[in-house]
């Protein structure tokens, strides 16, 4: 066996992760040698990590034909892990959002006019996946209205999926490259975000997303980020983190999670477009706090203070 670098994209220099196996073991021999027409590209999966230490099992789980639901916090990856999965394996990515106006034929088979006046139904998304393979990510489910999110129970029985059109009822046999992965918010005080149902869970390997760990954030930040002080990039992510387990324990009265993505635009703002620390920190972070959550905002500028040694803090 040969040891190689879990993430296959370009690791930030400042840790790496190894495995014992080789790359053919890491897929479960699933990899496509040639790209689809969906499958995302390098770029688009961009400067995502996978984190071995975190997402092994849902990876093994997925390789291995259980479909998954992931839950956790905006901005932690769930959709970032799933396009990144679709282009390790070379398999189309049918990246399917959901929200409460979507009907079950949106996502089986709609009628649709086409240029000669003739209306047509047009398959969606899941019967080309399910017939094909591909990687379909019903992201948002429990943003659906009840009921919708039944068009799935044949997904996660396995079973064949039928599919009525004016031609006839088409019956889908599960294709052995099919992955589904759904993805929602653990908490229903987001906005557009139903109770999850529990059969769902119980139809699906359920797993409490979470961000890569402190320091696979702290390299891929700095490295993406090369002009600012690892330091600060160091206090940034130890902020983020205490935030993120504060808002866990009691998301009750602490919803704010900081993003990765609004680390992102912090430290942008501050590399790129040559904003003092203290305005990207109020753009990229207090400002959309203080306009959701004011309640909140004392506490996590406290957070702030304690952690991150910010311009206006040391005057
Ligand atoms: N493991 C990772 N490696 C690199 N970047 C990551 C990683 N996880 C998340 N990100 C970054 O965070 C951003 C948000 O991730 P993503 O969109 O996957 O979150 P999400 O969990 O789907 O959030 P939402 O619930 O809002 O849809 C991505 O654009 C990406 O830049
Ligand atoms: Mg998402």
């Amino acid at each position: 066996m040969t040891t190689m670098v879990a993430a296959p994209l370009a690791a930030p220099s400042t840790f790496s992760i190894e495995f014992e196996r080789t790359d053919e073991d890491f897929f479960c021999g699933r990899r496509r040698s040639t790209p689809t027409e969906l499958t995302p590209t390098a770029a688009e999966v961009g400067d995502y990590v996978y984190d071995a230490t975190k997402y092994d099992l849902a990876l093994k789980a997925a390789l291995t034909g259980e479909d998954l639901f992931l839950i956790g916090v905006t901005g932690c990856g769930k959709t970032a892990f799933a396009k990144w999965l679709a282009h390790e394996l070379r398999l189309s990515l049918y990246f399917v959002p959901h929200d409460a106006q979507t009907e079950n034929e949106d996502l089986l088979a709609k009628p649709e006019q086409g240029n000669d006046g003739i209306w047509r139904h047009k398959l969606g998304s899941l019967p080309l996946a399910y017939g094909q393979g591909g990687v379909y990510l019903a992201d948002e489910l429990p943003s659906v209205k009840p009921g919708v999110a039944k068009v799935y129970n044949p997904v996660t029985n396995g079973d064949r999926l039928l599919v009525r059109t004016a031609a006839g009822i088409h019956t889908i046999k599960r294709h052995p490259d099919f992955i589904f992965i759904a993805t929602g918010n653990p908490w229903t005080t987001y906005a557009g975000n139903n109770v999850i149902a529990f059969d769902l869970m119980d139809r699906c390997a359920t797993f409490e997303w979470d961000f890569p760990s402190r320091e696979v954030e702290v390299g891929l930040l700095s490295t993406q980020f090369p002009d600012i002080g690892l330091g600060i990039i160091e206090d940034l992510v130890a902020f983020a983190d205490q935030i993120r387990r504060s808002a866990a324990q009691n998301p009750d009265n602490h919803r704010y999670v900081c993003s990765m993505r609004a680390l992102k635009r912090v430290l942008h703002l501050h590399q790129n477009v040559g904003s003092t620390l203290d305005e990207a920190v109020t753009v990229g972070i207090l400002t959309p706090l203080r306009l959701q959550f004011p309640e909140e905002c004392e506490t996590v500028e406290a957070t702030l203070k304690a952690h991150v040694v910010l311009d206006r803090f040391n005057a």
